[in-house]
């Protein structure tokens, strides 16, 4: 029997390690996950920073809402989203109708730690990634508290400790 009744949806800023938490609990507890990402890349045949480069950000933020509500209208499952997709108003409702909502909340040393390597994120391609970073997150941590369930991801914690706070929370 699956052990969840709704899909647990994860957001949070980029690097605040939403797959790698979200893969690890799934696995755990015995449910699917799912990344609002990929599915997005692998409907596109593209990542997503060519999509980006390609389509624009607002073609991307279409299709994230569609990836959402699709995956959301399906069975219970751990879901990790786009830094960015709970930030859409529509997003947010869409997951509170369907889901719960919980934030991997991390400082700015420990996002930029984890994401000063990959080259992957079409948003931090700024002269000043580091900053755009911290603007990022100045702009939307009131937002993903929204979220109401909040976990630590910080550096110090293990995986299985950051997957214990999740279900307890
Ligand atoms: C974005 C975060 C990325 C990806 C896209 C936009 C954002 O996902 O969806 O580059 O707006 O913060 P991750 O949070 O998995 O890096």
């Amino acid at each position: 029997m699956c052990a969840l009744k709704k899909t647990v949806v994860l957001v949070g800023m980029m690097g605040a390690g939403k797959t790698t938490v979200g893969q690890h609990l799934a696995k755990r507890i015995g449910v699917p996950f799912l990344d609002s990402d990929e599915e997005i890349e692998h409907a596109a045949q593209r990542s997503i920073a060519e999509i980006f480069t390609r389509d624009g950000e607002a073609f991307f933020r279409r299709r994230e809402t569609e990836v959402l509500s699709r995956l959301l209208a399906g069975a219970p499952c751990i879901l990790s989203t786009g830094g960015g997709a709970f930030i859409q108003e529509m997003n947010r409702d869409l997951i509170a109708r369907q889901g719960v909502a919980v934030w991997l909340r991390a400082d700015l040393d420990t996002l930029w730690g984890r994401v000063r390597h990959r080259n992957t994120r079409p948003l931090l391609r700024t002269p000043d990634p580091r900053r755009t970073l911290a603007e990022l997150m100045a702009a939307r941590e009131g937002i993903y508290a929204e979220a109401g369930l909040v976990v630590d991801s910080a550096p110090g914690l293990s995986l299985d400790r950051m997957c214990d706070l999740v279900l307890e929370a």
